[in-house]
């Protein structure tokens, strides 16, 4: 899994609406002199190694990295031994991340729109996180796709953390309308095969100092049930 790059690995006939995504985020990473005037932006990344922790997976456990941004997770991770698959809409937020952490451990890049089905030959995860990506996906088919990428993604008994702006948040981000997350709706949409291990609503402070409350929460895949994949 050493720095293969999967580009481009859009399923089926082109999209409009995935090509707008695409070149709505591109813009916005190719315009960020500086990464962390970008409100999202996170260089401390302890508020989601605390889940990784209650986890007590070690390396070399392989995570998925949804929408990594720019933000240090990925440098965090690689530094520490995980095995990274790399994923985001944006190629050229991706290549701000691979310049960065240049050939530091074991990392896969994937360029693929979560809404749409990943490919059928990525490896399965021990732990999937997400901050601040699902929240974007405002159709219902495009929710039940990720939901679907995400569930067969992870092996029995590994795990999956999500943080979304909770429904207490603003109602818009980076420009774009989002999908707020109650717990209820967000246990729903995880779904039966995952149980619910921890959760808080956590504020998240911007770099120009206003508060974004975000639900975090963690989940178990439970181990009785055969993968799907
Ligand atoms: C608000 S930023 C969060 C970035 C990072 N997760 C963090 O915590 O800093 C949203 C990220 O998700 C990516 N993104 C948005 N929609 C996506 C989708 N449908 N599939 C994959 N990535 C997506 C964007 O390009 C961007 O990098």
């Amino acid at each position: 899994m050493n720095n293969l790059i999967c580009a481009g690995t859009t399923l089926g006939k082109p999209d409009r609406i995935m090509d707008t995504r695409r070149l709505h985020w591109d813009r916005i990473f190719t315009h960020a002199t500086d990464d962390s005037r970008l409100g999202w932006y996170e260089k401390d990344s302890s508020q989601t190694l605390k889940y990784l922790e209650m986890t007590r997976l070690s390396p070399p456990a392989t995570v998925f990295l949804a929408g990594a941004g720019t933000s240090t997770l990925a440098d965090d991770l690689l530094t520490a031994g995980y095995g990274l698959i790399v994923n985001d809409v944006s190629g050229v937020a991706l290549a701000v991340l691979r310049d960065r952490t240049g050939s530091r451990g074991r990392a896969a890049w994937l360029e693929h729109d979560l809404a749409r089905p990943l490919p059928d030959d990525l490896p399965i995860v021990d732990l999937w996180i997400d901050r601040a990506v699902l929240h974007f996906l405002l159709e219902e088919t495009e929710i039940d796709a990720y939901f679907a990428n995400m569930q067969n993604s992870v092996r029995p008994g590994g795990y999956v953390l999500q943080a979304q702006f909770s429904t207490q948040a603003a109602a818009k981000c980076a420009g774009l309308d989002l999908h707020r997350y109650s717990l209820d709706e967000l246990c729903r949409r995880v779904g039966e095969q995952f149980s619910l291990i921890h959760h808080e609503t956590y504020q998240y402070t911007m770099p120009g100092g206003d508060l974004r409350p975000y639900l975090y929460a963690l989940f178990k895949k439970r181990t009785e049930l055969k993968d799907v994949r």
